[in-house]
């Protein structure tokens, strides 16, 4: 009988719990040698009771050891497992700092009013360029370098999110306030500070009486809530889409040697280009200039990450190597 327990190998419930009753159970074969017991002669009780245990003993031991090779197999399988065992940590990953800087933007701006728009990726010549007074041949256009996906008519990746304000004015009527985060795409060779897939966020508002002070007082709010900088300047600029048009610099300071570097020694960085929705535009977009003003601006998102975060290489973005995205837990 020992033998026969210590070579017993299962890996069925059903043939364990046949051998445990067939050895353990009530009337099994270790209850019968107890019950023989008083009919052993004195003089052999003493062997008899020794190999009995023994065969109790391993009996059971062999029953602990098969249930617990079964348990062990089934928790591989994924059938169940020790649910008593304590939980290993799980690595909670981080927000893309894109989207982090992204989603804040657009918490400051629909503090005041501003919905979100989005749209194609994939635009025509239209609402890229042409309702945007870039007509064909127009100069401007070789601001920015475009990728053709067909020509005549020319299918494209935007440039810039302002197509998605065209898409918006068509199909809203003012008063209008929007901004307009999204991917876009430059023909520009890859380096350091410029990359051929960027982020942007472009603003538009449009309504009775919208004045360049108007503008003036968003920016200022905008800058303040994202960078806790309470000075900035516009310096005239030139879009084809607005008029008169500005480039928005906020006094980052001089403290430390690293605003010496990135602001080159003036204090001032700049974070965007804003001006008044030119009357063609609105005209384009069927609005009539005379009833209706407004102002537009727009900003790269890494360009904003990289100065927040200071991160000095665009290219980290885009690379997903977790030593660097780790590094962004946000509430955002
Ligand atoms: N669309 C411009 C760009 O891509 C930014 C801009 C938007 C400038 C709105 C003025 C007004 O650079």
């Amino acid at each position: 009988h020992i033998a026969e327990v210590e070579n017993f190998q299962t890996n069925s419930k059903d043939e364990i719990e046949a051998f445990r009753i067939k050895y353990l159970g009530k009337k099994g074969i270790l209850n019968e040698f107890f019950g023989a017991f008083k009919d052993v002669p004195n003089e052999e009780k003493k062997e008899f009771g020794q190999v009995v245990n023994q065969l109790k003993n391993a009996a059971q031991d062999k029953v602990v050891r098969l249930k617990e090779h079964l348990e062990n197999n089934q928790e591989e399988q994924g059938v169940y497992g020790d649910l008593s065992r304590p939980g290993e940590p799980v690595e909670i990953g981080a927000r893309h700092p894109i989207s982090i800087v992204k989603n804040q933007i657009i918490e400051i701006f629909s503090n005041i009013g501003f919905n979100v728009s989005e749209g194609p990726e994939m635009e025509d010549d239209w609402h890229n360029f042409t309702a945007l007074n870039l007509p064909e041949y127009h100069p401007a256009r070789d601001m920015q370098d475009t990728f053709f996906i067909q020509t005549n008519p020319d299918i494209l990746l935007r440039t810039h999110t302002s197509s998605v304000q065209v898409r918006y004015m068509e199909e809203n009527k003012p008063p209008i306030r929007t901004i307009s985060p999204g991917r876009v795409f430059r023909n520009e060779a890859i380096s350091a500070r410029s990359h051929c897939i960027f982020h942007q966020v472009e603003g538009l508002y449009i309504d009775k009486d919208v004045s360049f002070a108007d503008l003036k007082q968003t920016l200022l709010y905008f800058t303040r809530q994202l960078f806790g900088k309470s000075k900035i300047r516009l310096r005239p600029s030139y879009f084809p889409f607005t008029e008169p048009s500005a480039e928005v610099d906020i006094y980052w300071g001089l403290e430390t040697e690293t605003d010496y570097r990135i602001t080159k020694g003036t204090g001032w960085l700049e974070i965007m280009g804003c001006g008044m929705v030119d009357p063609n535009v609105l005209k384009n977009c069927k609005i009539d200039p005379k009833e209706y003003s407004g102002f537009a601006f727009g900003m790269g998102i890494e360009r904003i990450a990289m100065l927040l975060y200071q991160i000095g290489d665009i290219r980290m973005f885009y690379e997903n190597d977790l030593r660097f995205l780790e590094q962004f837990k946000s509430e955002f």
